[in-house]
């Protein structure tokens, strides 16, 4: 007898508690979605203090970029004999940076929906480890200076609507011998990448400037890049008002 109440009781307790938790269950569900839409939707708005602000201003992702070269090993028999002689290339690299994205000149526009001006910053940082071989490795190339003045100069005068003036042929061409510039140069990794001083650059430089009073900008191939705040401004909603 008592062991039949005792299993009515059990059952009847099971019954109770199973209702208990389903309606709980319920509440819950309903009160977290509630809570996770509004936590979701208040995190999400690019305004200070939120996880996605942190995140937006200084992106905490990784990236990376890698350069790789060729360096040609037969550049004095390249030179010597041109045409007869194929240019013999060796890739190095990669040579691996860290790029730190963030935000800079970042301003709250007062409209409605509030909208944020900013512009993207990148900052790259050399990883040795990463790494394979140093900045300081010499690469011997092609002298990408001496390969294009002669059309840089061609473009700038294009540019002003002007035929390119006999002289100034004759002044590059006293640059490119007073220089003894040659097709093949050999420079360090950070040189070609980066930008470095070049005699021949310089010369022509000059020689622009006083005739056209143009100022060519500095030479190297990604020389820009670091420290850079991009070629564009942006302006987005915040997800605010
Ligand atoms: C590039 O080639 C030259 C000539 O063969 C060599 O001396 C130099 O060490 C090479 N550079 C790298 C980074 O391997
Ligand atoms: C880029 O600039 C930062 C600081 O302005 C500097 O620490 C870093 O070495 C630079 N990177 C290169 C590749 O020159
Ligand atoms: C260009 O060079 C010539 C000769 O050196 C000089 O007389 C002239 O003033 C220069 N012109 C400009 C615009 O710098």
């Amino acid at each position: 007898m008592g062991k039949c109440c005792n299993a009515k009781c059990g059952l009847i307790a099971s019954v109770v508690v199973g209702g208990i938790l389903v309606i709980l269950g319920g509440i819950i569900n309903v009160v977290y979605l509630e809570l996770y839409n509004k936590i979701l939707i208040q995190e999400s708005v690019i305004a200070p203090g939120t996880t996605m602000y942190d995140n937006w201003i200084s992106v905490a992702t990784p990236t990376y970029i890698s350069y790789y070269l060729y360096n040609m090993t037969n550049s004095e028999e390249f030179l010597a004999r041109g045409p007869y002689v194929k240019p013999n290339l060796v890739e190095i690299g990669p040579y691996v940076f860290r790029e730190y994205l963030s935000k800079d000149t970042v301003d709250f526009l007062n409209t409605s929906p509030e909208q944020v001006y900013y512009r993207q910053k990148t900052t790259i940082v050399f990883q040795p480890e990463m790494s394979s071989g140093d900045l300081s490795d010499m690469v011997t190339t092609v002298n990408v200076i001496g390969a294009s003045m002669v059309s840089i100069v061609e473009y700038i005068f294009e540019q002003l609507g002007q035929p390119v003036d006999p002289n100034v042929y004759k002044l590059v061409n006293a640059a490119y011998i007073a220089t003894s510039t040659k097709l093949i140069f050999t420079r360090a990794v950070h040189d070609i990448l980066f930008g470095f001083q070049d005699n021949l650059f310089d010369a022509i430089k000059a020689v622009v400037l006083n005739r056209t009073g143009v100022e060519i900008q500095d030479f190297g191939l990604f020389s820009t890049y670091n420290d850079s705040r991009g070629w564009f401004d942006y302006q987005v909603y915040t997800g605010k008002g």
